[in-house]
C-alpha cells in the first residue's frame, strides 16, 4: 500500500506522522513545492520509526510527482491556511490553482488513486478537484466532517464530562464557520440522547461552539489547526486502506440525495477500500432539512467563483 501526502506544512505533516505511526501503508511520499521542507520533514519523521515501531518508509519530494507514482490513496493539504479573522472562503483566490495543478500532477502518475481533500475552502476544493478530474464520484472525499464531527464530541464532552469515545455526534453540511450543521438531535452518549443531559441552551452552546471550533483555534494560534485535521485525515486514510466499512461525515459529491444536486457536501457515507461507497440517509427532520438547504446554497455560490477564476 502506498499514500501520499501532499503539502508538507502542519496539517499535511501531522496526517502523515498519524499515517506512520499507524502503519497504514508500506510506502509513505511527502510531496510539498517549498525545496527541502517535505525532505526534511521525512527525514523527521522517519527516525521516529524506531522510537516508535513503526516500519512505514517515508520518502520526501521537491515537487517530484514521479516519487508519487501508483499511490492508492493521495491526501491534498496543499494551499495556503487561514489568518485569524479570515473566513475559510476567502483562500479560494490562491488555492483553487494550486488543489488543481495537484490533483492533475497526481493522477498523471497515479491514475487509481482515491484522493482525499484537505484544503480549503475544503467543500468548493473537492467539487473542484472531482470536475477538474473527471473521476468517478466515489474517488474524491473531502474531510472536514470528521474534523468538526470530532470538535462537535469535544465540546459535548467538555459540556457533559462523558468521555469522547463515549460520544457519537456527526456534523453534516458545508465545512465552513456558518455552514455547518452539527446534528445535536441525533448525538446520544453510548446510546443515551444527549437531551437527557443537556438542556436546550447549553447544547445551542454546543453547536456554537462546534461550528466555529476552528475559527477559535485559528484566534489562538495565529494559524490554522493542525492536530486534529491531521489525525482526521490519517482516520479517513484508515477506513479506506483497512476496508472498514466506517460510516464517517465526509464531502463527496451529491446526485439528488438529501435534495441536492451537483455539489460535493458533508453526509454520512460508507468509507472503505473503493472510497465512499453508499451515502446513508439519517432521515433530517425539517429544520435539518431547511439548515442543509441553506448550507448548499452558500456552497453553490461559492463554487459559482471558480467560474470567474482564470484557471
Ligand atoms: C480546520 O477547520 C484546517 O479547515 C481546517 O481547522
Amino acid at each position: 500500500m502506498k499514500v501520499t501526502v501532499v503539502g508538507a506544512g502542519a496539517v499535511g505533516a501531522t496526517c502523515a506522522d498519524n499515517i506512520a505511526r499507524k502503519e497504514l501503508c508500506s510506502e509513505l511520499v511527502l510531496l510539498d513545492i517549498k525545496e527541502g521542507i517535505s525532505e526534511g520533514k521525512s527525514l523527521d519523521l522517519f527516525q521516529t520509526s524506531s522510537l516508535l515501531g513503526f516500519d512505514t518508509r517515508i520518502t520526501g519530494s521537491t515537487n517530484d510527482y514521479a516519487k508519487t507514482a501508483n499511490s492508492d490513496v493521495v491526501v491534498i493539504t496543499s494551499g495556503i491556511p487561514r489568518k485569524p479573522g479570515m473566513t475559510r472562503e476567502e483562500l479560494i483566490g490562491t488555492n483553487a490553482n494550486i488543489v488543481k495543478g495537484v490533483t492533475e500532477n497526481i493522477l498523471k502518475h497515479s491514475p487509481n488513486a482515491i484522493i482525499i481533500v484537505i484544503s480549503n475552502p475544503m467543500d468548493t476544493m473537492t467539487y473542484l478537484a472531482l470536475k477538474s478530474s473527471g473521476l468517478p464520484k466515489n474517488r474524491i472525499i473531502g474531510m472536514g466532517g470528521i474534523l468538526d464531527s470530532a470538535r462537535f464530541k469535544c465540546y459535548l464532552s467538555l459540556a457533559t464530562g462523558a468521555s469522547t469515545n463515549d460520544i457519537h455526534g456527526v456534523v453534516i453540511g458545508g465545512h465552513g464557520d456558518t455552514t455547518m450543521i452539527p446534528l445535536t438531535r441525533l448525538a446520544t452518549i453510548n446510546g443515551l440522547p444527549v437531551s437527557h443531559k443537556l438542556d436546550d441552551a447549553a447544547l445551542q452552546k454546543v453547536a456554537a461552539d462546534t461550528m466555529v471550533g476552528g475559527a477559535t483555534l485559528t484566534g489562538l494560534l495565529g494559524t490554522s489547526a493542525w492536530y486534529a485535521p491531521g489525525a482526521a485525515g490519517a482516520a479517513l486514510v484508515e477506513a479506506i486502506v483497512r476496508d472498514e466499512k466506517k460510516v464517517m461525515p465526509c464531502c463527496v459529491y451529491l446526485d439528488g440525495e438529501y435534495g441536492q444536486k451537483d455539489i460535493c457536501l458533508g453526509v454520512p457515507v460508507v468509507i472503505g477500500k473503493n472510497g465512499w461507497e453508499e451515502i446513508v440517509d439519517y432521515k433530517l427532520n425539517e429544520s435539518e432539512q431547511a439548515a442543509f438547504a441553506k448550507s448548499a446554497d452558500a456552497v453553490r455560490s461559492m463554487n459559482a467563483v471558480l467560474g470567474t477564476m482564470s484557471m
